[in-house]
């Protein structure tokens, strides 16, 4: 019989009796418990849930703008990951699914992954990587970045994982930052029944910089000679097939994670493995409610944290089978995801509202004569979920028979933070919900009073910080103390805008100038700074603006050298030129050409003025500009194109 994970009581849904029955947490006494002695809390947690060599002697300590976590523990976390599972060998640790349907997926055990991590922290070892040295991954969804990752953590590498979207020149300034030696990549992939060729972008990326290596997996058959470049497979099949886990320290870095910047230049989030792991760990265990013959698929690419704790380190720390596919969710028709699903009895699936409305958009007919009995969880992450999408996703995917973990986190954080936990709910449309048990969040004004119920207000975390929380900016102190710390001094500031609904957390969306775009995050800042960079850019405002289905889209206002008139073929060219700076997600939706910005007499462009414009509201301030005619003309050009 086909089992029933929510029921609805009074407007919301909540646990099951089966669900309770089945969850690691089932009622909210675990919330009391954690607040009596937070700090007490995730001691505990990390002894039960983590194998530690040596245990800290401090458990937390702070003084801001850093804190730390475990000081003075000791471990492995490719132990944590791997080794400790090999009671269950034979288990299937990864299921991956490649794009090209006549190739069958692969499933590769925990031994299997075992014996795989240590030959390749072997090749690592062989070329010199050490401790603390920064590896940069520029890989698409494929097990090889598993094994890669994994073989960093083995022995103390730092990685640096680059998503393959991204451009020559995005990998450049991240292997840069990094100073890394070695660059791990591929031919390339599939994508929509195309073969992607990575390599190129990965060969223009190399030039000027310190990479004396670099290790190709071979997945389109493509030939690459050179004395730099190095065959994976061939590389593992020549190692030793065991390699000592190095022991670290809970706060030594596990790996750097980019992410936009306000100033444009990429931020290396720094992530340490002690409380990385604790939090990685409990947030898989409790808000997806891994059990040991749970599948779980999290689509998010592993360029992007929730790739990283979601789709590899939760579910593997848990010993559980993450499952990841290459290609795109529409090849070749709409029903590729469900039929995944399907075929391997994924129970807990983890995606973005982005994907969501892009499957309704499809039509209901691709999901409806898949039953999807084996799901048991569903899971949403990166942006805002409308209501609409959100009852689309309880109704249509899980049948009206699974709970919607609707979870807020961010790449700074590590892991989910603010979600409704399976065996508790309540679970309510476009409401995340509770502080993870163990951390604390509360809403205040911009002078840091807290906010009243129903008034939205910033979002910010208050001590003791969450262990899975960022350790700084790589080599950019001041950007890190001025991000999260400047505006409200003892509380992390998350730029998000939220309020409380019934003592729930309801996020509303950022608040700085971050977009999310198709659940992608990009500033507007790093927008501007591409296009002011091509030859015949004078100057540019980049405003975000709704989008049905990517959430957000960035729109560009462009003035040209000379203010010459622009053309369709320059908005081609524009577009192109920002595929090659950022990548192709970050291209706008739409170019307009215009005579000037609007100005304040400091000489601020008022984004705000053209966002209005461009959604059609009345702008407010034109009397602080110095240019209000500007106004006038722009709104010319608009009406004009929607004519
Ligand atoms: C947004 C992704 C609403 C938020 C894990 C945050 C969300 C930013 C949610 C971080 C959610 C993430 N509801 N908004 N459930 N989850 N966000 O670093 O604005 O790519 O600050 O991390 O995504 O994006 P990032």
């Amino acid at each position: 019989m086909v089992k029933k994970y929510v029921v609805k009581r009074s407007g919301k849904f909540w646990p099951s009796e089966e669900m309770k029955r089945i969850a690691w947490v089932s009622d909210d006494k675990i919330y009391k418990e954690a607040e009596k002695n937070l700090i007490k809390f995730w001691e505990k947690l990390a002894k039960e849930g983590i194998t530690w060599e040596q245990e800290w002697n401090e458990t937390y300590y702070e003084k801001l703008p850093y804190f730390e976590w475990f000081k003075g523990g000791k471990l492995n976390f490719c132990v944590n990951a791997v080794d400790r599972h090999l009671d269950k060998g034979s288990k299937t640790a990864l299921i991956w699914i490649p794009e090209p349907l006549n190739e069958k997926p692969i499933k590769i055990t925990y031994a299997e992954l075992y014996e795989k991590v240590n030959r390749f922290a072997n090749v690592l070892k062989g070329l010199g990587v050490k401790k603390h040295d920064v590896v940069s991954i520029y890989l698409p969804l494929i097990p090889e970045a598993l094994i890669a990752m994994l073989a960093c953590t083995r022995i103390g590498a730092i990685h640096s994982v680059v998503f393959s979207a991204f451009s020559a020149e995005a990998l450049k300034t991240r292997i840069l930052d990094g100073n890394a030696k070695i660059l791990i990549t591929a031919d390339g992939y599939y994508r929509r029944g195309k073969k992607e060729y990575l390599i190129k972008k990965a060969k223009k990326a190399v030039k000027g910089t310190d990479i004396k290596k670099i290790i190709v997996v071979n997945r389109l058959g493509k030939k690459v000679f050179g004395r730099k470049y190095l065959d994976f497979k061939k590389e593992l099949g020549k190692a030793e097939t065991y390699y000592k886990p190095e022991i670290m320290n809970s706060e030594d870095i596990m790996f750097i994670l980019y992410t936009s910047g306000t100033t444009g230049r990429p931020k290396g989030v720094i992530h340490d493995i002690g409380g990385y792991a604790v939090q990685a760990y409990w947030t898989s265990k409790w808000n997806f409610n891994l059990h040991d013959d749970d599948v779980m698929w999290c689509t998010a690419d592993i360029g992007w944290i929730t790739g990283h704790t979601y789709a590899f380190y939760g579910p593997l720390l848990n010993g559980a089978t993450t499952l990841i596919y290459e290609g795109a969710p529409d090849f070749p028709d709409p029903s590729r995801w469900w039929k995944i699903i399907k075929e391997n009895n994924v129970s807990v699936f983890y995606t973005a509202p982005t994907a969501i409305r892009m499957f309704m958009r499809f039509g209901d007919k691709y999901v409806s004569k898949h039953k999807l009995d084996s799901l048991k969880i569903l899971g949403t992450v990166g942006e805002p979920i409308d209501k609409g999408a959100w009852m689309w996703y309880f109704n249509k995917i899980g049948k009206g028979r699974c709970p919607v973990i609707d979870t807020w986190w961010q790449t700074e954080t590590g892991g989910t933070l603010i979600n409704a936990l399976p065996g508790v709910g309540p679970f309510v449309p476009t409401i995340s919900g509770r502080s993870f048990p163990g951390t604390k969040h509360i809403i205040v004004d911009d002078k840091g009073k807290l906010s009243q119920e129903g008034k939205t207000g910033n979002l910010v975390q208050v001590s003791p910080f969450a262990p899975g929380m960022l350790h700084g900016i790589y080599k950019n102190h001041k950007k890190y103390a001025e991000t999260y710390w400047k505006r409200f001094k003892t509380k992390y500031d998350t730029s998000d805008g939220a309020y409380l609904n019934k003592g729930l957390i309801r996020i509303t969306g950022r608040t700085d100038d971050v977009m999310k775009v198709a659940g992608h995050r990009l500033t507007t800042a790093e927008l501007e700074n591409a296009l002011n960079n091509h030859r015949l850019v004078n100057e540019s405002a980049i405003v975000p603006t709704p989008h049905k289905i990517k959430g957000q889209v960035p729109v560009a206002f462009v003035v040209l050298k000379g203010r010459k008139k622009g053309s369709e073929r320059l908005i081609k060219k524009l577009k192109k030129h920002i595929d090659k700076v950022i990548g192709p997600t970050a291209r706008p939706e739409k170019i307009y050409f215009v005579q000037d910005l609007p100005k304040t007499r400091s000489g601020k462009i008022m984004r705000r003025i053209l966002k209005s414009i461009i959604n059609n509201e009345k702008p407010e301030g034109l009397t602080t500009l110095v240019n209000p005619e500007i106004v006038k003309d722009i709104k010319g050009l608009i009406s004009e194109e929607g004519k």
